[in-house]
């Protein structure tokens, strides 16, 4: 059963899509995500496990119209994703602890570049939540800096299980 909660945040998920256009969901969506993100017993324990290797996904919640999914992230101590861009629009923030983000653009103009060149860095605290543009290169490597388990819940477009990673190209830093 859901938590209130998630239920009230998924309703509010699903407002957000009948009223808005998508690309300006995630910016929305990323307004409300702190509401979720303060729920203390919102995650189950088999949503906190550590995988053996990588950095470990969840899923919190479907919805049963693949409209959007609720993930929670498991970012062991140290640990940086690859530099990726994504399928779907994304909205995500801190459940508990710090993660830093570092965005990226393309290096070159062309379509099937995979290096990228440093834009932004951002520090995210518990609580506090972000998006990735939705119409411009969504392209970012997220790093968990301390020497604890970290946790993120993001917030995609369309059904994760059938969509898979949302990740579309892995990227090198240009150098
Ligand atoms: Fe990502």
């Amino acid at each position: 059963m859901l938590g209130m909660g998630l239920n009230d945040f998924c309703k509010q998920i699903g407002t957000v899509m009948d009223n808005i256009p998508d690309h300006e969901a995630p910016a929305r969506i990323a307004e409300i995500l702190p509401g979720l993100l303060a729920v203390p017993d919102l995650l189950k324990p088999e949503h906190r496990k550590l995988p053996s290797n990588g950095y470990g996904r969840h899923d919190v919640f479907l919805c049963p119209n693949d409209r959007f999914s609720i993930l929670a992230a498991i970012w062991p101590a140290g640990i940086y994703s690859p530099i990726h861009d994504h399928l779907t629009w994304c909205a995500f923030g801190v459940y508990e602890g710090v993660l830093h983000e570092m965005r990226y653009r393309p290096a070159h103009s062309s379509k099937n570049c995979a290096h990228a060149i440093k834009t932004a860095f951002f520090e995210h605290k518990a609580g506090m939540a972000g998006y990735l543009p939705p119409d411009e290169p969504d392209i970012h490597c997220i790093h968990n800096p301390t020497d604890q388990t970290v946790i993120s819940i993001h917030v995609y477009g369309g059904n994760a299980e059938k969509l898979g990673p949302n990740l579309e190209t892995i990227y090198s830093v240009e150098t």
